[in-house]
């Protein structure tokens, strides 16, 4: 664990230039706008420890698949997103010298990333070998409002000295991955191109034919004037620059605005790329450095007023939920339904940018309350969209009828992911997507969502489900063999509760959907069941399945066994591992792992999130109390589980725990992994931990119910959530709960379980008791 970034509300603020913590900075430091990301890293040269990334949502590289022990099933490749060209580059030479970190003294390091506005700024003081200080101070963001355009202010003081500075400002498409199977090279040679309206590099991924363009100009200002100076272009394959020389005085400022954009053929058609990106570049010159900076700002304004969560007395907790929001704008905004939220976002290469369970079953009760409807519509459409996938990659493993199996990973759909233990097995993934459709429409009422889109999805994970499981003759029960729980310390299991417990209600509820629109809208309901050749015998199959699953129990304990044969396991606990042993995954072997007792993640606490519903306190008491202690929460996604199911319980100082876990994972490196990018989709966790947790926030029978708890040493937490037509403030404090509603129509909600009304436009107070 680290402890370097100072509290701050607004601000994320690293003082000081330490090397060795560079690649965690550049992660945590990220940018983006939902289309594009970037890591960190620095406008100048620099020599010492980094990882390069600038990202394009949806351009990916088909890498071939690199396994041990091909197994047949296994897709021959992994989608990743990749580096793409980089548009930050300014080189700065002094006397002959390159300014480089690395290999020079650096004095009053400042990066502070403002999440208010959405600006990263760094500032040093660098004293060169040739003894010549100077001072940097570099402004960046990557356009919210215009989500292919970023921006630069870089600014030199010279502060000994007069003399010339040689300064290329340039775009660099010799980029690669680190994360390479075959240390391929991911784009086709590059095509550049630059006169007086500025550099452009146009290249094209191999196989998959994304085209992009990107392209830059700027314009130089000494002592606050903008001056015009020769400029010496120089046009490589993938690299396009243009480089000039000028004359400093000592404390007088130099500074260039740099403004690029890229374009992709996803958003453009591709032979018009280069002239798209002229136009666009001459528009976003046009208004300048300042104009794209205020619009960054009032764009992030709105995003605030919609999302903000604001909690007193807590300083640190308050950075971090910002910081969760901040960045989870950043990774997704939802404008887009071929886009999702990778587990990394753009911060990283790790988990290639792809899709995960993460995005249903974390992600979208994030967006579901703090943006409009079309948001969570549009995560939904982009699973609709790959159901044909979804059935082919099912098809591939041996299942038929139509039946479903959304892959573990993906970026178009088809499965990313060649572990035989988690690809294979690790279907829980299905119900996720399933309980997804189920949120979505219980939380927005978009009932037509089910008759358009859902119920197709629906019926087809329902027909995996049931081809999935098979009768057993010993136990007169249907049963689920050869699976892998959320828990990923354990594969290959018979009957994990968590899956079995999820494919029966996957059926339960591909039922009642069907129902709903038969009733609602049976002229569509008619032609889906003709379109999915779907025969009514398939319901009483589902039926037979739901009303005789064997889910694993153990009466003596009265807890839900997470698969057969858990309590066989030699029962330790996870105060009974030294310290050195964790993380379990780093110290073990794998093989030590998977015959232990502890569980990564949330598996069957995850199910009793899912469906609280059915179980009372005790149960989930007796259960909770049972695995927590054998939970290390290895995978990010879990401590934000552990603390809603805590504040479930009233354990208010277990929920702040494992709060601050999920909240400042990143900021404090706890898993000691966030150099190679921050945990995008465990953000949403920690928004869920707030509202859904502290707040306790659920749709019950169709209305918003809360049930509050204030963390010790907060003073007050405030949040918004949009409701269907409604827009709520909240105001949970030590004496009294106030509840604010903006809109014009009045709301029923029940607080602690009594029925309260909230006119539209009123402001209601309530005592805490
Ligand atoms: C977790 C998975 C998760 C993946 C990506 C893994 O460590 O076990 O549940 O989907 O990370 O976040």
């Amino acid at each position: 664990m680290k402890n370097y970034i100072k509290a701050d509300p607004w601000n994320i603020i690293e003082e000081g230039f330490n090397p060795q913590l560079n690649k965690i900075s550049e992660s945590i430091f990220s940018l983006g706008n939902g289309r594009m990301g970037q890591r960190a890293n620095f406008e100048e040269q620099y020599s010492g420890p980094a990882l390069q990334g600038n990202y394009i949502g949806g351009v990916y590289y088909p890498d071939k698949t690199r396994v041990g022990w091909w197994k047949n099933g296994y897709p021959n490749k992994i989608d990743k997103v990749i580096n793409a060209t980089s548009w930050i580059g300014i080189d700065i030479e002094i006397d002959g010298e390159v300014l480089d970190l690395a290999h020079c003294e650096v004095e009053d390091f400042k990066r502070i990333l403002n999440m208010r506005e959405g600006y990263l700024e760094r500032r040093f003081t660098a004293r060169l070998k040739n003894g010549k200080c100077i001072r940097v101070q570099a402004l960046r963001f990557c356009s919210i409002a215009d989500d292919e355009i970023g921006a630069i202010r870089y600014c030199l003081w010279p502060l000994n000295f007069e003399g010339t500075l040689k300064i290329t400002v340039y775009l660099n498409g010799n980029v690669y991955n680190q994360d390479s199977n075959y240390g391929e090279k991911f784009w086709e040679p590059g095509v550049t191109e630059v006169s007086d309206e500025g550099m452009y590099l146009f290249n094209r991924t191999k196989k998959t034919g994304f085209e992009v363009c990107t392209g830059s100009n700027f314009l130089i200002r000494k002592n606050e004037k903008q001056i015009r100076i020769d400029l010496e272009d120089i046009c490589d394959q993938d690299y396009v620059g243009q480089r000039f020389f000028v004359e400093v005085k000592k404390n007088q400022p130099l500074s260039i605005d740099k403004i690029s954009v890229q374009l992709s053929s996803l958003n453009h058609p591709g032979g018009q790329l280069m002239q798209c990106a002229r136009q666009s570049l001459g528009q976003a010159m046009h208004k300048g450095f300042d104009q794209l900076k205020q619009a960054q700002a009032v764009a992030w304004a709105k995003k605030w007023e919609e999302s903000d969560i604001l909690i007193e007395g807590d300083a640190s907790a308050q950075q971090a939920i910002r910081f969760n929001i901040f960045q989870l704008y950043q990774t997704y905004t939802g404008k887009d339904d071929r886009l999702n939220i990778g587990p990394k976002g753009f911060t990283g290469e790790k988990y290639a940018g792809a899709t995960f369970w993460d995005t249903e079953a974390y992600c979208l009760p994030f967006y579901l309350a703090t943006a409009e409807k079309q948001v969570s519509r549009n995560l939904l459409l982009y699973r609709y969209k790959q159901l044909d996938k979804a059935i082919e990659n099912a098809t591939l493993l041996g299942f038929g009828d139509g039946a479903a199996l959304y892959p573990m990973v993906t970026m178009d759909g088809s499965e990313c992911h060649n572990e035989w233990e988690i690809t294979f097995e690790e279907i829980h993934r299905n119900g996720a997507i399933a309980f997804a459709i189920y949120n979505y429409v219980r939380y927005t009422d978009d009932r037509s969502y089910l008759a358009d889109y859902g119920l197709e999805v629906l019926i087809a994970i329902a027909r995996f489900w049931k081809q999935r499981v098979n009768w057993s003759g010993a136990k007169q029960q249907y049963v689920m063999l050869g699976v892998t729980g959320p828990n990923e310390y354990e594969n290959n299991v018979d009957n994990n509760w968590y899956t079995s417990k999820m494919a029966v209600w996957c059926l339960r509820y591909a039922r009642e959907a069907a129902k709903q629109v038969s009733r609602a809208s049976p002229g569509k309901y008619k032609d889906l069941l003709q379109r999915v050749h779907f025969k009514e015998e398939e319901f009483e199959a589902w039926a037979a399945i739901c009303s005789n699953m064997y889910l694993p129990y153990e009466p003596s304990m009265g807890i839900f066994l997470q698969q057969d044969g858990y309590l066989d396991k030699q029962q330790r606990l996870v105060t009974d591992l030294p310290a050195q042993d964790r993380p379990l995954n780093q110290n073990w072997s794998w093989d030590r792992i998977l015959r232990s007792c502890f569980i990564k993640q949330a598996d069957v606490l995850q199910g009793l999130y899912y469906f609280e519903e059915e179980f009372d306190l005790e149960t989930l008491k007796r259960n909770f109390d049972f695995y927590e202690p054998r939970t290390v929460h290895e995978s990010s996604l879990s401590p934000c589980i552990h603390s809603i199911l805590a504040s479930r319980l009233k354990d208010k100082t277990r929920a702040y725990e494992f709060y601050l876990r999920t909240a400042r994972l990143d900021l404090d490196d706890y898993n000691n992994d966030t150099e190679d990018g921050l945990h995008i989709t465990s953000m949403a966790g920690t928004w869920m931990s707030i509202v859904e947790g502290f707040a306790g926030m659920r749709v019950i029978n169709d209305k918003l119910n809360f049930d509050p708890l204030l963390p010790e040493g907060w003073t007050s937490f405030s949040f918004r959530v949009q409701y269907r037509e409604c827009i709520l403030l909240f105001k949970i404090a030590t004496a009294e709960i106030t509840i604010e509603n903006k809109g014009h129509k009045g709301i029923d909600l029940k607080i602690r379980e009594k029925d309260r009304h909230i006119p539209g436009n009123k402001v209601v107070q309530l005592d805490q008791d």
